[in-house]
């Protein structure tokens, strides 16, 4: 019910194991997001917007919504808002570090002349993460010679990849992990946030995509970011997506996941390099074509 003070949905009923069988369904379907008894407290607070905009009384009728047929954009938006769309600038460091001495000189030496080299940004949000990679490169693009790169950044939500596109960062957020000579080189003030260039926003560039879906249009990659977006699938949703993403990568292709992410105990399809946590190479399968193996389902 709506309350006519605060023009907000009061969230009143207790929420009943139907209606949270129905979310927790869509969110797990649709996204790979498990949502457990323990995070009804997030369906609440991150769903009172659509609450609202619906004029929907809690979310006990917002599932019920959900049943009805051609609630396909209200599941969408369900999906979006659930997503954490947290992200910073060289997060964790170490990771791009490793990319600008290891990865990208090793791949560089391993292409010929004239070959474009793809990368990644899998879970992109609002695309700190190819443009830390962006910047990289553009600060080492002579050891590249003649070759190119190409970033690709995905979400499956809609807002985040907006303000990727746009490239338009507040204070607070180009002063998390983005070294202060970068954002004067590379960003522009206007009032109170910060416009990236031209040179690093059209290194990338963003598309929504969902990880849950088939791999194989985004094409092949030598580098792939699949970072801080995992730890939200079960085990059998983190094997199938990725044993997909190593089937979409170059032999000597790198995969970098999260502080919290790990392939131990997940696939066998990526393995990790020695001495370095959180960056795999891909395994060989015998002498198979992997590009060409199935996707196995969960
Ligand atoms: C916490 S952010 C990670 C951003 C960045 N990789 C980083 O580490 O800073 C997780 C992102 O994963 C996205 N995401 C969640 N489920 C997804 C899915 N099934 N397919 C694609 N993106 C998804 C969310 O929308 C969110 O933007």
């Amino acid at each position: 019910m709506i309350n006519p003070a605060t023009k907000s949905p009061a969230i009143a009923a207790p929420l009943s194991g139907a209606a949270f069988a129905t979310l927790a369904t869509l969110l797990k379907t649709r996204s790979g997001l498990i949502v457990g008894q323990d995070k009804i407290y997030l369906l609440e607070t991150r769903l009172v917007n659509i609450l609202r905009k619906e004029k929907l009384a809690d979310l006990n009728a917002l599932a019920e919504r959900l049943n009805r047929p051609g609630a396909d954009a209200l599941a969408r938006d369900v999906v979006e808002a659930m997503t954490t769309n947290e992200s910073f600038f060289f997060r964790d460091d170490k990771p791009f570090q490793h990319f600008r001495t290891d990865a990208m000189p090793r791949l560089v030496a391993a292409r010929p002349p004239g070959a474009t080299l793809r990368i990644w940004s899998a879970a992109a949000s609002s695309g700190q993460e190819a443009y830390s990679l962006a910047m990289i490169l553009a600060e080492n693009k002579l050891a590249a010679g003649d070759r190119r790169f190409e970033i690709v950044g995905t979400d499956i939500a809609r807002d985040p990849l907006a303000r990727a596109r746009e490239g338009v960062y507040t204070q607070f957020e180009v002063q998390r992990g983005l070294p202060v000579q970068l954002l004067m080189k590379y960003f522009k003030k206007e009032d109170t946030s910060w416009r990236i260039s031209q040179t690093i926003r059209q290194m990338a560039q963003f598309r929504e995509f969902n990880l849950l879906g088939d791999l194989r249009p985004l094409g092949r990659f030598d580098v792939v970011f699949c970072r801080n977006v995992l730890i939200y699938f079960d085990q059998a949703t983190k094997t199938k997506v990725l044993e997909a993403m190593a089937a979409q990568m170059a032999p000597d292709g790198l995969l970098y996941l999260g502080g919290a992410e790990t392939v131990l105990g997940i696939t066998s399809r990526f393995a990790p390099l020695p001495g370095e946590r959180g960056v795999y190479g891909v395994a060989t399968v015998g002498n198979e074509n992997r590009a060409a193996l199935p996707l196995r389902s969960a």
